[in-house]
């Protein structure tokens, strides 16, 4: 957004746009009504869901300036067209599971590196055509990363400078990803910002993760599978702040430069656990120690000085994000049941089956 109110990116290319934290950034934005255009492009994986833009679609006003293409990013077809009419591309597609990386890495690879290089070359071309004058501008490209980047981080906070260590076919696919977006800024002078976000929960989350997982077992009070000791620590950020801050560097980041979103909320798994059963008033009985995932990164922690330098503060604090979670799955029942049957069941018993079967009571 420039100072006069108008959106300094009024086309935007969202890739990913029906997940997670893409459908919340798609649906905050439209939701400003300041005249930005969106155009989704999403694989609908498992893991997409249109139902996630309802709220889009229940607004007239709003629906009109959103055009959802059911594409994928590895697609260079698809990806040049609509390249073309962009102002700005931001990145959220990907496969984003790290368990789902462990038994099946190759689909990582696809999106999260040569979908990638898909998007980055459309963008290379729209630079082309501005330098001769068929467009304005090249577009800005926004990668979306990950704070599990920087691998397991016993002490202190990284810092964007940090060495990179993923140790999971997921973390080392999203390093690829983002050090070929930065490769292109280096290289071809392409405008590229790159974010790398903590652990987000939030509404919309796909049952697969910790929270959405834990909150939807237990409200049919089926049994929880703790990783191991449960002690691993993670920093929790609210995805409106996670997606308000990736509009923020969108607009005011320093090109080439990657920025830290952290949510400042470390706790352990067994503590979020404890949090939650608390909030459904349900027993830690339901919990299952199990064995845990191999190379399970102990800790993620990062120093956020300078997305804060860049004016960006987050306002969720982390026991009314949580609160207002558990309270919409809860609410939103038949969208998470959905979700919870087909090709879930099968993938549930490959991760959980052998586990839960050989799993003790949590202390
Ligand atoms: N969830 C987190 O805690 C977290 C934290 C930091 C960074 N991130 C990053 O943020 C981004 C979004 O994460 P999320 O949690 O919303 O993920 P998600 O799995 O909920 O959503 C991913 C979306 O991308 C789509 N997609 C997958 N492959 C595609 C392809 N080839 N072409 C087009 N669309 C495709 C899926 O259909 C889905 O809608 C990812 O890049 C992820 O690495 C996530």
């Amino acid at each position: 957004m420039t100072e006069t109110g108008t959106p300094r990116f009024p086309r935007l290319l969202v890739t990913g746009g029906a997940g997670f934290i893409g459908s919340c950034f798609v649906r905050d934005v439209l939701a400003r009504k300041d005249g930005t255009n969106i155009t989704v492009i999403d694989k609908l994986t498992y893991a997409g869901n249109r139902a996630n833009l309802a709220p889009v679609d229940a607004d007239p006003e709003q629906s009109a300036r959103l055009r959802f293409v059911a594409g994928d990013i590895a697609d260079q077809t698809v990806v040049a067209r609509f390249a073309a009419e962009a102002d700005a591309v931001v990145n959220f597609a990907a496969e984003s599971h790290v368990d789902r990386s462990i038994l099946d890495p190759e689909a990582f690879l696809r999106t999260d590196v040569l979908g990638v290089h898909i998007l980055l070359e459309a963008c290379r071309t729209e630079q082309e055509r501005a330098r001769v004058g068929a467009r304005a501008a090249a577009p800005r490209f926004l990668q979306v990363s990950t704070d599990e980047v920087y691998g397991s981080v016993e002490t202190g906070e990284s810092r964007e400078d940090d060495r990179l260590e993923p140790r999971s076919p997921y973390s080392s696919a999203k390093a690829g990803g983002e050090l070929l977006a930065r490769s292109y800024f280096v290289t071809y002078g392409l405008d590229v910002v790159i974010t790398r976000g903590s652990n987000t929960y939030g509404p919309y989350h796909h049952p697969e993760k910790l929270i959405p997982l834990f909150v939807t077992n237990a409200i049919d009070d089926q049994q929880l599978p703790l990783y191991g000791d449960g002690l691993q620590r993670r920093d929790w950020l609210y995805v409106a702040d996670h997606a308000g801050a990736i509009g923020h560097v969108l607009d005011h980041g320093v090109s080439g430069e990657t920025y830290n979103v952290a949510g400042n909320n470390e706790r352990t798994n067994r503590e979020i656990v404890t949090a939650l059963l608390e909030h459904l008033g349900k027993p830690w009985s339901l919990v299952r120690q199990v064995a845990d995932r191999p190379g399970h990164d102990r800790r993620y922690a990062m120093d956020s000085s300078r997305l804060a330098a860049l004016g960006w503060t987050n306002t969720m604090p982390f026991a009314q994000g949580l609160a207002a979670t558990v309270d919409w799955y809860i609410q939103n029942q038949d969208w998470w049941r959905g979700i919870k049957s087909g090709e879930w069941k099968d993938y549930y018993q490959r991760q959980y089956g052998a586990r839960l079967a050989g799993s003790r009571e949590a202390r």
